[in-house]
C-alpha cells in the first residue's frame, strides 16, 4: 500500500519465508553451515529449534535453494501426515514412484532409490518443518527411516525442524533412541539490537528503498525492544510503521510512531504491550535511579567497612 510513496519495487516486510530476502545474521550464518556440515558428513539426523518466528523455515528454503546438484531433497512443510503418507511424500518430492498403499513397499521403493543415489555419489535430504506437531509414534517411524544405510553412512540426511517443544518432545523417555542419533544440533536465537538494524536495512535494499525511508536511532531501539529481535514481529511492527509514516505523509520514522504501532498491535494481541516492555522514558528514569541507589549503597557500605577495621 506504501511502496509507492516509499518508492519500494516491492513490499520489504512481507511475513513469507522468501529466501530473497534472507539476512544472515552470524546466527543463521552459523545455522545454515552446521546444516551443511551435517549433510556432507551424512550425520543422519540433525535438528534445527528456535522460537516462533525466528526463521527456521526461510532457512530450510534457503538451505534448499544453495543445496548442490548432487543432493535430492525433499521438504515436508505440514507434517500432520499418517505415516504412510509421510512416506508417500517424501518419495514424490524426490521423484521416484509410489507403490500401493503398504508402507514397507513404500519403505523399499525408497530404500532402492537411496542404494542407488549412493553408489552414483549422490546424498539425500528429508527437511520435516513444523516437527513439534509430529507424533511420538510418527517421530519414531522417522527413525527407522534413518536405519537405512551402508555399512560406511547414513543413506538418508534427515533434519528435523521445529519450535521448542519439539526439543521436550524428543526428550520424552520413549524417544530417547530417536533423540541420541541426533549428533548435530542448532538452536536459534532472536537478533541482537546491532542485528535487528542490519536486517531491517537489509529487507529495504532488497525491496529497492534503501534511502527513500530513515529511521530515528530511539525508533530502531524501540523496534528492537517491542519484537525481542524476533524477525516475524519486526516484519509485522516495521509494516505498521511504514504505513502510518504513509498516512502522515512522512519519510522519517520516529519513535512516537512506533509506540503507536506497538500500542495498535498490542491491542490486536500480536505484540506484548506489558508494563515495561518498551523503555519509554520513565522506565529508562527508574532505572537508572534502581543503579545509582545500588552503586550509593555499595559506596555507603565500603566507607563503613573501612572505618570499622
Ligand atoms: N534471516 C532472515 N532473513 C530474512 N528474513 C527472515 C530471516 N529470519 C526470519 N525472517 C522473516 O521472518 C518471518 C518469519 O520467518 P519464518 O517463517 O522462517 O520463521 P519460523 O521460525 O519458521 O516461524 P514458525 O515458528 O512460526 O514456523 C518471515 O517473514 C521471514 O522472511
Ligand atoms: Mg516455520
Amino acid at each position: 500500500m506504501y511502496e509507492k510513496f516509499f518508492f519500494l519495487k516491492e513490499n520489504p516486510f512481507n511475513i513469507t519465508p522468501d529466501p530473497k530476502f534472507l539476512y544472515l545474521s552470524d546466527k543463521h550464518g552459523e545455522a545454515l553451515n552446521l546444516l551443511f556440515f551435517g549433510i556432507r558428513e551424512r550425520k543422519g539426523f540433525l535438528l534445527l529449534t528456535g522460537e516462533v518466528g525466528t526463521g527456521k523455515t526461510t532457512l530450510c528454503r534457503a538451505l534448499m535453494d544453495k543445496m548442490d546438484e548432487k543432493i535430492d531433497t525433499a521438504l515436508l512443510l505440514n507434517p500432520l501426515l499418517t505415516d504412510i503418507e509421510l512416506i508417500k511424500t517424501i518419495n514424490d518430492d524426490f521423484g521416484i514412484g509410489i507403490d500401493g498403499n503398504s508402507l514397507k513397499d513404500n519403505l523399499d521403493v525408497l530404500n532402492r532409490f537411496l542404494i542407488e543415489g549412493v553408489e552414483n555419489g549422490r546424498n539425500a535430504v528429508v527437511i520435516i518443518d513444523e516437527a513439534q506437531n509430529l507424533s511420538p509414534n510418527t517421530l519414531e517411524m522417522i527413525r527407522l527411516l534413518s536405519n537405512l544405510e551402508t555399512d560406511k553412512s547414513k543413506l538418508l540426511q534427515i533434519i528435523l525442524v521445529g519450535q521448542p517443544e519439539l526439543k521436550a518432545k524428543l526428550s520424552l523417555p520413549e524417544l530417547r533412541q530417536l533423540n541420541q542419533r541426533i549428533i548435530v544440533r542448532y538452536h536459534l536465537m532472536p537478533l541482537n539490537h546491532d542485528e535487528t538494524k542490519s536486517y531491517i536495512f537489509n529487507r529495504l535494499a532488497i525491496a529497492g528503498g534503501l534511502g527513500n525511508v530513515s529511521f530515528n536511532p530511539d525508533a530502531l531501539d524501540d523496534i528492537h525492544w517491542a519484537s525481542g529481535g524476533i524477525p516475524r514481529l519486526v516484519n509485522i511492527l516495521c509494516d505498521r510503521v511504514m504505513l502510518l509514516a504513509f498516512v502522515a505523509e512522512k519519510r522519517l520514522i520516529e519513535k512516537g510512531m512506533v509506540t503507536n504501532a506497538v500500542n495498535e498491535l498490542g491491542k490486536e494481541g500480536v505484540v506484548s504491550l506489558d508494563a515495561g516492555h518498551l523503555p519509554n522514558e520513565r522506565n529508562r528514569l527508574i532505572r537508572y535511579l534502581i543503579y545509582i541507589g545500588i552503586l550509593a549503597g555499595i559506596i555507603i557500605f565500603k566507607i563503613f567497612e573501612a572505618v570499622g577495621k
